[in-house]
């Protein structure tokens, strides 16, 4: 019945949308436009013998800014208070003489380590501030969480215009703060300052939020970025080097995928990188110098993240290359939790696919050793006994399930380059890379 609305014998006509005198009205797209704000949204409308349809075509732009920045905790910085508006904006809400008022959650570690600095600088900005503490642990990553965010914002009362929520900690912060953020009144701001390795170069450049649900990760979420992300690697300096590594990981993805620069970066100063905690050294300190490397591979794993996301930010084209290392991890992180962190999951997903680009003939066994050696060095996993065949075939097979019936496979074909495969990997290829795998890296551990 509705199929026929599309079809046979129907009128078509198409609309723009103008504003004038605050009244929207609509007009045949072919006519002369009346005077007024013309809308990106349109109407079309057909008309049949079963009925009327209208298509609305909505076109919604999200804005967003990431400011990498040092000291933002010192009183003397803007970037908290004022970072997420342009300069006309800011303008605007200078010139309002309203107190200031922020809702700050903060992952209750973090808070240990820097909550005092967070209230000080609030403080010396004269900005009323509710500072919330929360056990943001993967294990409390649920909506329970969203709740006691969303009870508290609601206590305190925001303006949702000038008034964006903060969330200062890891991966699991950032993202509950986000969804309740993107509940609480339909659609709040929030901003994220990422507090680990891995929420700076993945979570916190995004749009996606979430909690578990029913067992399974991220289940609930939305997607709705933050008004701005605020970077800051000076927080890494209180993390244990095993998140270090963790978040090397995600920076080394985009660097297999898409910078050959940025991989040799890594290859080279990898160990120095995790050993500093990607800090950099003093005499460095004035900007017009010469970049170091923490600086410039951070910027580039960033820069690489952000291509790649911009133009699909919903995720509505499965044609991923930051899906790379996401295959099989998903699963494997699932079977043996918390045994690996998401990183650690992640490397041992792309040290295999860089066997299987190897025995596909895409990657040189000089390129494959190269690689595996720039994971050694960045002291992360690249074997692991519950990666097994079995395991990796299942994963390979509810991606197809979840991919439109083909698999989209980002492989590696040379360093610093890749592509998008949709065939299956053949069952020798994937049989005799495993076996590789396992000979080569099974007593990688134990070195
Ligand atoms: N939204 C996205 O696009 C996206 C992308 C990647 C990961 N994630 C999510 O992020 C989560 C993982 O993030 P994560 O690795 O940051 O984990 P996390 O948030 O659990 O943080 C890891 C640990 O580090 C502690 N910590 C945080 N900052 C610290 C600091 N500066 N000093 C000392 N300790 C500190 C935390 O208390 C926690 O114990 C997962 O839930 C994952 O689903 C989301
Ligand atoms: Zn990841």
């Amino acid at each position: 019945m509705l199929s026929n609305l599309n079809s046979g014998h129907s009128q078509q006509a198409k609309f723009n949308l103008v504003q004038v005198k605050g009244t929207w009205i609509r007009q045949p797209e072919q006519s002369q436009l009346a005077e007024g704000k013309l809308s990106d949204a349109e109407i079309s409308q057909n008309k049949s013998e079963n009925g009327l349809l209208w298509t609305v075509v909505s076109p919604i732009i999200f804005s967003y800014r990431v400011i990498q920045c040092r000291n933002i905790l010192d009183p003397g910085n803007d970037t908290l208070l004022w970072g997420h508006l342009g300069d006309e904006e800011l303008k605007g809400t200078l010139s309002n003489s309203k107190p200031l008022r922020r809702f700050v959650v903060i992952d209750e570690t973090v808070n240990h380590l820097y909550g005092s600095q967070v209230a000080q600088y609030f403080k010396a900005r004269k900005t009323v501030c509710k500072i919330l503490p929360l056990p943001t642990t993967e294990e409390n990553k649920g909506l329970e969480l969203v709740t006691r965010i969303l009870e508290q914002v609601h206590e305190f009362g925001i303006d949702r215009r000038s008034e964006p929520i903060i969330a200062i900690g890891g991966g699991v912060c950032l993202d509950v703060v986000g969804l309740a953020a993107s509940l609480y009144r339909r659609r709040t701001p929030y901003i994220r300052v990422p507090t680990t390795l891995l929420s700076y170069v993945d979570a916190s450049v995004g749009a996606k939020t979430g909690v578990n649900f029913a067992g399974g990760k991220n289940k609930l979420g939305s997607y709705v970025p933050p008004v701005a992300t605020f970077l800051d690697r000076s927080f890494f300096q209180t993390l244990p080097p095993r998140q270090i590594s963790n978040g090397m990981a995600e920076m080394l993805k985009m660097a297999l995928m898409k910078h050959r620069g940025l991989f040799e970066l890594l290859e080279a100063e990898g160990r120095k990188l995790l050993h500093t905690k990607l800090q950099s050294c003093e005499s460095n300190n004035d900007v017009s110098e010469h970049e170091d490397c923490a600086t410039a591979s951070t910027r580039i794993a960033i820069e690489t993240m952000l291509e790649e996301l911009a133009p699909n930010l919903w995720e509505d084209d499965l044609d991923r290359l930051v899906d790379f290392g996401h295959l099989i991890s998903p699963e494997l992180e699932m079977c043996v939790l918390p045994a690996l962190l998401h990183g650690e999951a992640v490397n041992i997903d792309m040290a295999f696919m860089v066997y299987v680009a190897h025995q596909r003939g895409l990657l040189t066994a000089d390129e494959k050793e190269r690689i595996v050696q720039c994971m050694l060095g960045l002291e992360l996993p690249v074997w692991h006994q519950d990666c097994t065949l079995a395991l990796v075939q299942k994963s390979l097979r509810e991606r197809v399930k979840h991919s439109g019936g083909s698999v989209r496979m980002p492989l590696p074909t040379g360093l610093g380059q890749a592509e998008i495969f949709h065939d299956m990997i053949e069952d020798n290829i994937l049989h005799q890379a495993y076996q590789k795998w396992t000979d080569e890296l099974s007593d990688s551990g134990n070195k």
